[in-house]
């Protein structure tokens, strides 16, 4: 090696030592005779004193000396001179007195500063992304995402789990996103497909009597790219033979639990997993991904709306709608501005409109409250009882804003979800060192596609149905639950999993109602359909999103910031300047031609 200790390491125990340093140059400063260089390698920085009357050479190699050059250092451990000590830094009592120094490699002035957090555009930290992983931050993600990984692996490993590989070429599966399509050099006109998933292969290792497998899996899923979903992303892949629903959600919660403990002992979590069934979470927070770190839940007011004379609210209901509200605590003093904000972001998800009534502060409770303390354009159209009611079971006080929407229940329901969101991020309502992991049940096994007139699964096409449910299948598919679950943390949906169906007949029927033919059924699926008629075993899985669980651990916004090498917003890899165009040669040898973009 070319070091025998890392930057990081050394402190006051060291003194006297002597040392083999290499790193980079993190900062540099000349004190007219002495140079002073912060090296920094991953663990850490430590200050090297190059004083010419200890050894003139190792300072003329100093004068050479800029940042992010890369440089190896032999001295001997100092206590720094007292006043000197640097206490936010782990090295801070200490300093090398270099006596011997060779530059390894220079650089070129680096286009960010790397030993600086400030704000760089995204477009060329990603170009650079070697350089913006040398960043404390980056650096951080990485070692976190490490030790996650390390975690998930042991944590299974000792519970008698395997990892098995399974293959990135495979054959395009109907799975939901559009695949990743790869041409056949041998077979002309034919295309792998890239995973969307190992769901079909770990079913097969079920069939193939595993028992219990997992896999750090990468997948592929041509779809728009935003904050929280890649082009090609990592999961946690796991199934296991001879299981219900439970045993899968008591594993996630003891690995998440563990996880936490483990690896960001400082944040808190809620024990139990809260659990709540599709319909609660859609009425209460109006999304299937809730953050349950606040409250503001989201309440039918239909009833006593329908007692009042404001014919918004009347011709909602008379159309088969709701009327539903939650509140901005401390909202009553929002301005004219504040409130069109709002009510243009809900007519941007499709509602009406919001109706506001604000509660003035100066009542102390509810019952003191007087029609001149609300401010409110249907304020004429509502009695001052109904205004009481619509607050206390909004769970309101004076100094509240209730926000109103009437329409279509999934309009209502869809446009008050975000609202509630957007008053979470606003009032700061969310404990950020919480992680509210929550488990969501019983959802629709299918839904019906307006577009192209199919049921389509709401999962994918191998969750089992409640098996109380059965009967339900053929006249009122709508109603069948599916034995699939999701795991949600923070707003986010951190996996999602179910029971399979593990027998030919059903899995054909499932199909069927997904309007495939015979034909489409045996050439997509036959694999699956033929591996069942040879003792398929009961079994069930999950998959979680480690780029999102990252993310959350890691207190980051966005997926890229915990992903080496992440494509833009746009699906580009900005370091390879991928996708790329292709020799004719390479086309030819696809057999592929390319047309001209219209
Ligand atoms: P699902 O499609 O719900 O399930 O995916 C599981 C989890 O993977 C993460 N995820 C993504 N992360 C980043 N970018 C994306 N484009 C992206 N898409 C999904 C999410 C999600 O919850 N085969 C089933 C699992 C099973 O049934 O066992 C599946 O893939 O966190």
């Amino acid at each position: 090696m070319l070091k025998n200790y890392s930057c990081g390491e050394l402190n006051k125990k060291y003194v006297g030592a002597e040392v083999t340093l290499a790193g980079w140059v993190d900062r540099r400063r000349d004190h007219g005779g002495l140079v002073f260089i912060d090296l920094r390698d991953r663990e850490g920085i430590v200050q090297v004193v190059f004083n010419p009357e200890v050894s003139k050479l190792c300072h003329r190699v100093a004068n050479e000396l800029r940042s992010e050059y890369v440089v190896q250092v032999r001295g001997r451990v100092a206590p720094r001179p007292k006043g000197t000590e640097n206490p936010r830094l782990a090295t801070g009592e200490i300093e090398i007195i270099a006596e011997n120094a060779e530059l390894l490699n220079p650089s070129q002035t680096p286009p960010f500063y790397i030993n600086e957090e400030a704000e760089v555009e995204e477009s060329l930290r990603l170009k650079y992304r070697y350089l913006d992983l040398r960043r404390p931050r980056m650096k951080e993600n990485l070692f976190l995402r490490h030790r996650i990984i390390k975690f998930i692996r042991d944590f299974l490993d000792a519970r008698e789990f395997i990892e098995v590989e399974t293959p990135i070429l495979i054959k395009s599966p109907p799975e939901g996103a559009r695949d990743y399509l790869v041409p056949s050099r041998i077979h002309s006109g034919r295309f792998y497909a890239l995973p969307q998933s190992p769901q079909q292969m770990k079913q097969l290792l079920m069939v193939a009597g595993m028992e219990k497998y997992f896999q750090i899996a990468r997948c592929f899923r041509d779809e728009d790219t935003r904050a929280d979903r890649q082009p090609e992303f990592t999961q946690l892949d796991l199934e296991m033979s001879f299981v219900e629903e439970e045993d899968i959600l008591n594993l996630i919660e003891e690995l998440f639990t563990s996880l936490v403990a483990v690896v960001k002992p400082e944040m808190r979590l809620i024990k139990p997993f809260p659990r709540l069934t599709y319909t609660e979470a859609m009425e209460c927070y109006g999304i299937d991904k809730p953050d349950v770190r606040f409250g503001l839940e989201i309440k039918d007011l239909s009833d006593i709306a329908a007692e009042t004379t404001f014919a918004i609210f009347h011709s909602a209901i008379a159309e088969g709608g709701k009327v539903k509200g939650i509140y901005a605590p401390g909202g009553a003093n929002y301005t004219r501005g504040q409130l069109d904000e709002l009510n243009r972001l809900v007519r941007a998800l499709g509602a009406g409109g919001l109706v506001t009534i604000s509660l003035g502060a100066q009542a102390d409770s509810l019952s003191e409250l007087t029609m001149g303390m609300i401010k409110s354009v249907a304020a004429k159209y509502l009695t001052l009882d109904q205004i009481r009611d619509m607050a206390s079971r909004l769970e309101a006080k004076p100094g509240d804003l209730l926000l109103i929407i009437a329409g279509k229940p999934e309009v209502v329901s869809a446009a008050l979800g975000e609202l509630r969101c957007e008053m979470g991020r606003r009032l700061k309502l969310a404990d950020p060192n919480l992680l509210a992991f929550a488990f969501i049940t019983d959802f629709p096994l299918l839904g019906w596609n307006e577009k192209s007139g199919r049921w389509e699964a709401e999962h994918h096409p191998f969750t089992a149905p409640r098996d109380e449910d059965m009967p339900l299948l053929d006249k009122t598919p709508e109603k069948v639950r599916g034995r699939h679950y999701d795991i949600i943390c923070n707003g986010y949906e951190i996996g999602g999993g179910s029971l399979r169906i593990h027998t030919s007949g059903l899995q054909r029927k499932i199909f069927k109602l997904l309007g495939y033919s015979d034909i489409e059924v045996d050439d997509l699926f036959g694999h699956m359909l033929e591996a069942f008629d040879y003792g398929a075993p009961p079994h069930g899985g999950i998959a979680i999103g480690i780029d999102r669980l990252v993310m959350l651990l890691a207190g980051e916004k966005t997926i890229r910031e915990v992903i080496a090498f992440p494509k833009t917003q746009e699906a580009t890899d900005l370091t390879f300047k991928a996708p790329s165009p292709v020799t004719e040669q390479q086309l030819t040898e696809l057999h592929l031609c390319l047309r001209e973009e219209e």
